[in-house]
């Protein structure tokens, strides 16, 4: 960055490069000097690595670069809030998928055959992958969380129901259609245009400035479309990103790389399993009166999102139900695992099933309907109505969904036959719940709840749309297109929503939380405002 004194003794800004030769004009962009990409991951759980060797694998013919931990530009560090993520291992392997080394090579093959070459002398040490040996070695990722609210202890000693028990919630692979890819076009004087499937690019370009040590203005990512993310693509995109920009700074050529569906499933997190410790009072009717959770959940070896996602499930852990005594622990524990990350409704289904799994316990030792069990302890219009986590529930309209739910797929006469049947079979079981869902739309990071917007209207009353948010699947250029022309009030036909772009739309949020539309189509909506304000004022003289 420039200060004053420098501003002095200006020259061209191109200056350099012009004399350089390395200033580029259009005929001098080469579209031919692709080079494709690999990543060689760790093969254990936990080890360290005594020695490497890269000789023979740098001399495959048409390998342009075999790069390891010693040869980073910057910082060997890619976590994207918490920094204890290593871009390449050092010194130790903390799980399976773990990147080691990166090749760039004219072709996939000669990649590969560079891979087999790579040599590395490992010793195992003691991994650990389930919750249960983990929760026993005590290394927690980050300090615990805790929600609390009322006296837990004196609702249980005055209870008249008391239940415990524990639920185990797995994994889930996110199998995105589209694997994780990224292509890094080096542009002059060290700046980068990446295209990456990035359900984050503001992210991304903030990760690969940081690994390549240069600032976010010569970093410019773009996305079109994503072929699928939920939520795979929100954090860890960053790192396939972050390997390909630094194959191509090395090699100065453009590197595409993207993973394999066995390598992609192999490298990249899941969504968090958790095992969820429970104790719960309730009266005669199926009140429930406290509830004391322990939510334990597999971070894999790295922070990432977790802590974010962990407090989602603590804030998930009532549902829809008022728990006037309530506390909620949530340790986020550190294993030999890929780091998990973000997944679909990010910790709130782990959050919700652990009360669901209570509610439901309730039912069969009343011997009543889990339904019933649900309605008598919903959230309060006028009382009753203060979450654990302090947060008023407002306009609750859960009575009207549920009663008309509740008619509309006759619930009742379908629970009587399900009843019936199960009566008559022994072997094959039918059955039916019912259950409402309390979703916290928005991000719990409050100040990632905004977004921004670029509306370009040209002379022949087209429209060109950019907003900070990214198209996976789930139709947001369309809803955004729709805002823009019904803002407009002109044909969705005049409006084109484009790839959105780091240089034309800065410092957005992920595109996550449910959150894309309402908050992009506010901002379209007031860009719009302010365009056609400038247009009346222009119109009216
Ligand atoms: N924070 C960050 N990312 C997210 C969230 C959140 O609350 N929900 C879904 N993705
Ligand atoms: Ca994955």
């Amino acid at each position: 960055m420039k200060n004053n004194n420098e501003m002095t003794n200006i020259v061209h800004e191109s200056a350099r490069l012009h004399v350089s030769g390395e200033a580029k004009y259009i005929d001098d962009i080469d579209f031919s000097s692709l080079l494709h990409a690999r990543v060689f991951y760790s093969s254990y759980a936990h080890a360290e690595i005594v020695s490497y060797d890269l000789t023979e694998a740098r001399k495959v013919n048409g390998v342009h670069a075999v790069i390891g931990p010693d040869d980073l530009p910057s910082e060997n560090q890619m976590g994207c809030i918490f920094h204890d993520e290593p871009v390449l291992a050092e010194g130790v392997v903390e799980c399976v998928g773990q990147a080691m080394f990166l090749i760039a090579a004219e072709t996939e093959e000669q990649c590969i055959e560079a891979e087999k070459l790579i040599k590395v002398e490992f010793k195992e040490l003691d991994a650990i992958i389930t919750l249960p040996e983990a929760i026993e070695k005590g290394e927690l990722l980050q300090p615990r969380r805790k929600i609390e609210r009322g006296d837990v202890e004196k609702a249980f000693k005055e209870a008249e129901n008391v239940i415990e028990g524990e639920l185990e919630v797995g994994g889930q692979e996110h199998w995105y259609l589209e694997t994780q890819v990224a292509v890094a076009i080096p542009g002059e004087a060290g700046d980068l245009k990446i295209l990456s499937s990035t359900q984050n690019p503001t992210e991304v370009q903030a990760i690969v400035s940081e690994v390549l040590g240069i600032a976010r203005m010569q970093v410019e990512v773009e996305m079109r479309r994503m072929g699928g993310a939920f939520g795979g693509k929100e954090s860890q995109a960053n790192h396939i990103a972050a390997w390909a920009a630094l194959l191509a700074a090395k090699t100065k050529r453009p590197v595409k790389l993207r993973l394999f569906r066995d390598d992609d499933q192999k490298i990249t997190g899941k969504r968090h399993p958790f095992l969820i410790k429970y104790k719960a009072a309730y009266t005669n009717e199926g009140r429930i009166t406290a509830v004391d959770f322990e939510q334990n959940c597999n971070g894999g070896h790295a922070t990432d999102l977790t802590m974010s996602i962990l407090e989602r499930a603590q804030m998930h852990a009532d549902n829809y139900y008022f728990i006037p005594n309530m506390k909620i622990i949530g340790n986020a524990w550190k294993t030999n695992l890929p780091s998990n990350t973000a997944f679909r409704g990010f910790g709130g289904p782990q959050g919700m099933a652990g009360i669901e799994t209570i509610i439901d316990r309730v039912a069969r030792n009343l011997g009543k309907d889990a339904g019933s069990i649900r309605k008598i302890n919903f959230y309060g219009s006028r009382d009753r109505n203060i979450t654990p986590y302090g947060q008023k529930v407002e306009n609750n309209r859960l009575s009207r969904l549920w009663n008309e739910t509740v008619n509309i797929s006759e619930y009742r006469a379908r629970r009587k036959q399900v009843d019936a049947f199960n009566k008559k079979n022994k072997f094959v079981k039918r059955g039916l719940a019912i259950t409402p869902i309390k979703f916290g739309i928005s991000f719990t990071t409050s100040f990632l709840n905004q977004a921004g917007a670029l509306v370009n209207i040209y002379r022949d009353g087209s429209v060109l749309v950019n907003h900070g948010g990214t198209e996976m699947g789930q139709g947001l250029h369309t809803k955004i297109a729709q805002i823009a022309a019904s803002e407009l009030g002109v044909n969705y036909s005049c409006i084109k929503v484009t790839a959105t772009n780091t240089s034309k739309v800065p410092n957005s949020s992920p595109t996550a939380a449910s959150s894309g539309t309402d908050m992009n189509g506010m901002a379209v909506k007031n860009a719009v405002e302010k365009l056609k304000q400038r247009m009346a004022s222009v119109v009216a003289t």
